[in-house]
């Protein structure tokens, strides 16, 4: 009996050469569809969700709103329905958020706010990743819980009777502002969140379009966010917009493989997601974004990337949080680029799906990239812009995260020799057509 699968399985290679054109439609944004699938369920009525993100991540969220008392029905590509009862009900089962952080913890916010008891848990990685940044703030609201060491998955929540909080976060992150927001709904009183540097804002947005009155403030100290315990959500529609994250990967591909033009159409363009391509952009990027329009509450544009003679910057820190999911790729597009690009306050790379500070560090340097690691960043040093001497010709570990394997198969199209990825499954986490959708723009995997 064998109990386990070939390595080689789950692995994927790409080729060099490709030069890529075309035009293509970014798939829906993760954020969003997790938001609009919790919101649909602590709503009352219908929500109808267009245009749905339907990776593993957003799945698992669609599974945990029905184990939530929602009804959740899939009505067609990228169309769900979901029918709130107007709050959560006790699961009967262990909620697997599976690769989702953001799914996990914005339900464990949520799911506080009720009289029930809750278990959640997640994939080998989703285990390993630090939940006391929710956990803590949402204890002194009043919620309880019992978790592993550092309050690590699996844990059980127990809800209900909560206290509002005025809290500053103490680290920038989105995740944790929306977990206490959505724990605030059904707290008592005003709950305000304090963000020294704002993170992205689709969970207020996506609460005053179900309408909750959500106050937000610049001050001098941060930005503040309020909102008043004991609001009610009506369902309504939402249309997702494309992901600036996962459009990222077809225009990094185009500006390192020569002869290259790729239009992405329908990319959200909030700014609060949009650094990476001004970081391009300052890196000599040649990216054009045409047909800005306004989509289910966010502007939304079509973005073209030609092949371009790249140039290393140093990123300014205080831009990491609008594109902080963008730095696998950005070092791609790095080692294309003439000198060193400097990434540095990203040391929260080192807790996101997997340890993105170590594991590209070591990827580029398998491929022939010279790299410098830091605690809290990483230098990628190009080579030149014109002449492509990345080596490639290597094997890369990606332990599982979708974001590290899609770099370095962007990487593999324009370097000398092909770059195999061993854990190529886990890419459905975000963009389940990743293969599909690079390959009609001219790329070759094997
Ligand atoms: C997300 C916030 C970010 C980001 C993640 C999605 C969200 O995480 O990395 O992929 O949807 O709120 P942090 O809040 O941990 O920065």
């Amino acid at each position: 009996m064998t109990l386990t699968t070939s390595p080689a399985a789950d692995e994927a290679t790409a080729l060099p050469g490709a030069r890529l054109s075309g035009r293509v439609g970014a798939p829906g944004d993760k954020s969003i569809s997790h938001r609009a699938l919790i919101l649909g369920a602590l709503a009352e009525g219908l929500t109808e969700i267009e245009g749905l993100l339907e990776g593993e991540d957003v799945r698992r969220t669609a599974a945990a709103a029905a184990a939530f008392g929602a009804g959740v029905a899939r009505l067609g590509e990228g169309r769900w329905r979901v029918t709130g009862r107007g709050g959560l009900s006790e699961p009967a089962e262990v909620i697997d958020c599976g690769n989702a952080g953001t799914g996990v913890r914005l339900l464990i916010g949520a799911a506080s706010g009720y009289d029930l008891a809750a278990s959640f848990t997640g994939d080998a990685s989703l285990r390993e990743r630090p939940m006391m940044r929710v956990l803590e703030p949402l204890g002194q609201m009043g919620a309880r819980w019992l978790g592993r060491e550092g309050g690590r998955l699996p844990l059980t929540l127990r809800g209900g009777q909560l206290r509002a909080i005025d809290y500053r976060l103490p680290l920038p992150s989105a995740q944790v502002k929306s977990a206490l927001l959505l724990a605030g709904l059904n707290a008592a009183g005003q709950t305000q969140i304090i963000e020294p540097s704002p993170t992205r804002d689709h969970t207020e947005r996506m609460l005053r379009a179900f309408g909750a009155a959500v106050e937000v403030e610049d001050r001098a100290e941060g930005r503040a966010i309020r909102l008043a315990g004991g609001q009610r959500l009506c369902g309504r529609s939402v249309r997702v917009p494309g992901d600036p994250s996962s459009a990222a990967f077809p225009l990094v591909a185009a500006l390192i493989a020569p002869g290259s033009e790729v239009t992405v159409t329908g990319v959200m363009l909030n700014p609060l997601r949009t650094g990476l391509f001004e970081t391009l952009r300052d890196m000599g990027a040649d990216l054009v974004t045409a047909n800005v329009r306004e989509e289910g509450g966010e502007a939304v544009g079509d973005i073209t990337a030609r092949h371009s003679a790249l140039k290393g910057v140093i990123v300014p820190p205080e831009r990491a949080v609008s594109m902080i999911d963008e730095y696998p790729i950005l070092a791609v597009a790095a080692a294309f680029a003439e000198g060193p690009t400097v990434m540095g306050g990203v040391g929260e790379l080192r807790v996101k799906e997997s340890d993105r500070i170590a594991l590209m560090a070591a990827g580029l340097s398998a491929c022939g990239v010279t790299v410098e690691e830091a605690p809290d960043g990483l230098t990628v040093v190009g080579a030149s812009g014109s002449n492509h001497p990345v080596r490639g010709g290597a094997r890369v570990r990606s332990a599982g995260d979708h974001r590290i394997a899609m770099s370095f198969l962007v990487l593999g199209l324009a370097a000398l020799a092909e770059v195999t990825v061993d854990e190529a499954g886990m890419i459905a986490t975000s963009f389940p057509s990743f293969h599909a959708l690079m390959r009609s723009l001219g790329a070759r995997f094997v």
